[in-house]
């Protein structure tokens, strides 16, 4: 193990004149607001969404099952937790007849800005708008909750992630540093 300092955006957006803007939820995908009895499900997308990604890494937590279920138990639990800016995503898998967790985001607050917190994606179901649509509904909710103004922190390398925010109007902000330790480093 090595400690490895991985450089991130702070990534900001102004909610006073206006939210993002994104596509509606493609057919087939249905999206959900928060409720207590959906943290395991936010948890298993967020695994799906993470563990192969370089965040699992910056966040060790996310490459692991039990430590997706913890951190949503984590972020929920806190006085700072923005139900109405917390979102599900789930698709209708027609050959089980199952609906499937496979996206999620979760926002928190501090001292007047929403907070966007692990936006993730199951790879099988990316490149489809529905990080989009999950971003555009948390900042709604950022706006229900009476904040003005939203920011995300991003790492340099998650190009995609980066192309995602941009298009949707956030502008980059700071560069700020995150200390893991790595394996192999
Ligand atoms: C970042 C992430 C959430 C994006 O999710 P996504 O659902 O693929 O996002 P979108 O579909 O809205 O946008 C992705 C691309 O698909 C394109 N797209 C959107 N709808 C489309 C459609 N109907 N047909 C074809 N392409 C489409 C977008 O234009 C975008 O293209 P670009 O990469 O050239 O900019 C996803 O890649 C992910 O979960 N990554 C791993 C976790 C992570 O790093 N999260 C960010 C932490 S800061």
């Amino acid at each position: 193990m090595g400690l490895t300092y991985f450089k991130r955006f702070r990534m900001d957006y102004d909610l006073t004149h206006s939210v993002p803007e994104s596509a509606p939820v493609p057919p087939g995908y249905d999206l959900v607001p928060y409720s207590t009895d959906l943290i395991r499900e936010h948890a298993t997308a967020k695994f799906q969404s993470f563990r192969c990604e370089l965040d699992a890494n910056v966040f060790p937590c996310l490459g692991r099952r039990d430590g997706c279920l913890k951190l949503m138990r984590e972020i929920t639990s806190r006085a700072g937790f923005v139900p109405e800016a917390t979102w599900l995503c789930r698709y209708h898998d027609c050959e089980t007849g199952t609906m499937q967790p496979i996206g999620t985001i979760q926002g928190l607050q501090f001292e007047g800005w929403g907070a966007v917190q692990n936006l993730g994606i199951d790879p099988a179901h990316r490149s489809r708008g529905l990080g989009s649509v999950l971003l555009c509904r948390a900042a709604r909710g950022f706006r229900e909750a009476g904040l003005r103004r939203m920011y995300l922190e991003v790492t340099t390398d998650n190009t995609a992630a980066i192309r995602l925010y941009e298009r949707l109007g956030f502008k980059c902000a700071k560069v700020v540093y995150k200390a893991a330790e790595v394996a192999g480093v």
